[in-house]
C-alpha cells in the first residue's frame, strides 16, 4: 500500500504573513486526517520562519502522525525527543535557501547522522534520511543503520515540469529504489511533486510512501477560492 504525507510548513507561512492564528494549523491538521492522508509532515527550521515550537508541541499532543523534519544536530534531536512525533526525517539546512535544496551529505556528517538515527531508533521514533538519490548513499545510510529513506525527487520533478528529458533521472531513482529495498530500507519520495510527476513516479513498486508539500497547498487554493468567493457572496447580497 502506498502512503502519503502531507506538508503543511506552508499553512504556517500563510498563518505567519498575518501574524495572527489564520489559517489554523490543528483545524487543517484535522481535515489532513479525515481526508485519509497517512501523515502529516512539519519541518521546524532554525529560523522557524512557518512551523514554530508551539505548533509541533500541539501537533503532537493531539496524536496526529506526525513526521517532523529537522536539521541533524543535537538542539534539534532534544527537541524531537521532548515531542515525540511518530517520525523524523533529517534533512540538510541552510538559513539562507528557499526549500531543502538536496539531500544530507551522508559521508561529510556521517558520526552526527549515526548517533541521532541510533538515538532516536532507540526511542522508537522511526528515522528517515532526505538523501539525494544515489546507491553510495543508500550504502551509507544502511551504514548508519536508518530504517527508511526519502529520495529528493526535486531534480525529476524540475525536469518533467520543463518538458526536458527525465529518464536518466527516472531510472536513478528506480535503481536506488530497488537497490534499498533489498537492503530492508524503506523507500519513500519528496519534494516538487505535482500530479504530473506522481504519476511517474508511481510506477516504480519499490517506493512507498510520497511527501508533497507546496503543490497540494497552491493547487487547494485554486480549488477552493471560488467556493469561498460563493460564500463572500451570499454575506453581501
Ligand atoms: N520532503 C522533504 C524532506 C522536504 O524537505 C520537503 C520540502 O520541505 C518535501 C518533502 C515537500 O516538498 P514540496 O513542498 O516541494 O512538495
Amino acid at each position: 500500500m502506498k502512503k502519503l504525507g502531507i506538508n503543511i510548513d506552508h499553512i504556517a507561512t500563510l498563518r505567519n504573513a498575518r501574524g495572527e492564528n489564520h489559517p489554523n494549523i490543528i483545524e487543517i491538521a484535522n481535515i489532513v486526517k479525515k481526508s485519509k492522508a497517512d501523515s502529516i509532515t512539519v519541518h521546524l527550521r532554525e529560523d522557524r520562519r512557518h512551523i514554530n515550537d508551539q505548533d509541533l508541541s500541539d501537533l503532537c499532543k493531539k496524536k496526529f502522525n506526525i513526521n517532523m523534519e529537522m536539521a541533524a544536530n543535537l538542539k534539534m534531536m532534544n527537541i524531537a525527543i521532548k515531542n515525540r512525533p511518530k517520525f523524523v526525517c533529517l534533512v540538510p539546512e541552510k538559513r539562507n535557501e528557499i526549500t531543502t535544496e538536496g539531500g544530507l551529505n551522508l559521508k561529510k556528517n556521517y558520526k552526527i547522522i549515526k548517533m541521532i538515527v541510533t538515538k532516536l531508533n532507540k526511542k522508537k521514533i522511526r528515522t528517515s534520511l532526505f538523501i539525494d538519490p544515489s546507491i553510495s548513499n543508500i550504502i551509507l545510510s544502511k551504514k548508519i543503520g536508518a530504517k527508511c529513506v526519502e529520495l529528493h525527487t526535486g531534480k525529476i520533478s524540475r525536469l518533467v515540469k520543463n518538458n526536458k528529458d527525465f529518464k536518466k533521472e527516472l531510472i536513478k531513482i528506480k535503481k536506488c529504489s530497488k537497490f534499498g529495498l533489498i537492503n530492508n530500507i524503506e523507500i519513500h519520495a519528496g519534494h516538487g511533486l505535482d500530479y504530473k510527476t506522481t504519476r511517474i513516479l508511481c510506477k516504480i513498486p519499490h517506493i512507498s510512501e510520497y511527501n508533497i508539500g507546496h503543490f497540494i497547498i497552491g493547487e487547494s487554493t485554486k480549488i477552493g477560492i471560488s467556493k469561498v468567493i460563493q460564500n463572500f457572496m451570499k454575506i453581501i447580497k
